[in-house]
């Protein structure tokens, strides 16, 4: 799927603007605070349906304004499989008329839910941000799963919807337990086999993704995932039964899984976690070859490559690893951001289509 318009309305730091990209590479240039990140946000944004700065939707709304609006138009594939699309996400305060927030999504216009609007237009990002996928908390990690998965696999994204509202309902009668000590068993025996039938989906796919991700060359950085998953099943609760009427929530289950990240030994044994051992430098690169990876499994999975997003990583990255950059370039669709042109050679740059942003 090729992004061929975007279209920005009220969206963060613009006000109404529309961009078009080339089939190839667009370098996106502009200084600091010019809106670079703001623009791969929306891209994301509509692959996606959620954003990768903010847990809060509606901080993508511009500054004062009530409703920002994104939209997008693929370019119809010259084998003639996929015909033209327009994506579009709005995002609304509520406030004009004392509502919730919302989020709509619309394909063609027409209103979908977040699952069948997610996978039409598939990216894959690298952003500085995605440090912390190796720096940061287990759940960042699960982000990172769930976004390689959700994207390539509509019985994932079922699962996951499945899955939390199974949580969030199982949750609320352990908490009832903890405070009153009444205890609904129907209910419990409900929720908890839906709890665990879409818990088991979601372990093997990422399961599988691990798999496939170890087995991969790994020619930037050789390092190995080990996943730390957390399984569930009727004995598993069973065993925690009495710790969660304690704690009030669901102890067990894929919202509780991690992976670490670890290097190899001489002797290829897996043996110290990047996370503790590893530079600053060597987490870049590390995080730069999951990246990749992410993208031969997206490609392997749809049997066509995804949107590349790169978001300012070439002041990160050292001369060695840029021109590994640069050269996957015209594999797949590319839209990468810089500050400074300087770091794409003239020669290449050429070929590239080059939208200029200046601050505001
Ligand atoms: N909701 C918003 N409304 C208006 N401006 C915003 C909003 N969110 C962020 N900004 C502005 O966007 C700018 C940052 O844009 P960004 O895309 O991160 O820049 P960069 O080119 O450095 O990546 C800042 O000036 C910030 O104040
Ligand atoms: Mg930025």
């Amino acid at each position: 799927m090729i992004l061929g318009h975007l279209f920005l309305q009220n969206f963060r730091s613009y006000s109404k603007s529309e961009f078009t990209f080339s089939e190839n590479t667009t370098v996106i240039i502009g200084p600091n605070t010019s809106g670079k990140s703001n623009l791969i946000e929306a891209i994301f944004l509509l692959s996606t349906g959620k954003s990768f700065k903010t847990q809060k939707d509606t901080d993508m709304i511009m500054f004062e304004k009530q409703v920002g609006r994104a939209s997008a138009s693929t370019n119809p594939d010259s084998i003639g499989t996929n015909n033209e699309i327009n994506l579009e996400v709005v995002i609304s305060s509520g406030e004009f008329e004392g509502r919730q927030p919302s989020k709509k999504f619309l394909v063609n216009k027409v209103p979908k839910r977040r699952v069948d609007f997610a996978g039409n237009l598939v990216t894959v990002l690298f952003s500085p941000l995605d440090l912390e996928i190796i720096s940061g908390s287990p759940g960042i990690r699960r982000e990172f799963l769930d976004n390689v998965l959700e994207q390539t696999d509509r019985d994932y994204r079922l699962a996951g919807i499945s899955y939390a509202k199974a949580l969030r309902q199982r949750n609320a009668l352990l908490e009832l337990v903890r405070q009153t000590g009444k205890y609904q068993e129907k209910q419990f025996e409900y929720w908890d086999n839906l709890l665990i039938q879409n818990g088991q989906i979601i372990t093997k796919k990422r399961e599988a993704c691990i798999r496939f991700l170890n087995n991969e060359t790994k020619e930037v950085f050789d390092c190995a995932l080990l996943y730390d998953k957390s399984i569930i099943s009727h004995d598993r609760l069973e065993q925690y039964k009495k710790a969660e009427e304690g704690a009030g929530v669901t102890l067990v289950g894929p919202h509780r899984d991690d992976f670490t990240v670890c290097l190899y030994n001489n002797s290829r044994q897996t043996t110290h976690e990047v996370k503790t051992f590893g530079s600053r430098g060597q987490q870049r690169l590390v995080v730069l070859q999951l990246k990749l990876l992410q993208l031969l499994f997206v490609e392997k999975s749809l049997e066509q490559p995804p949107l590349f997003l790169l978001d300012d990583i070439f002041s990160e990255l050292d001369e060695e690893h840029i021109i590994h950059v640069l050269n996957l370039l015209g594999k797949q669709q590319t839209i990468l951001t810089t500050t400074h042109e300087e770091f794409i050679p003239q020669k290449i740059k050429k070929q590239m289509s080059v939208i200029e942003l200046i601050k505001e």
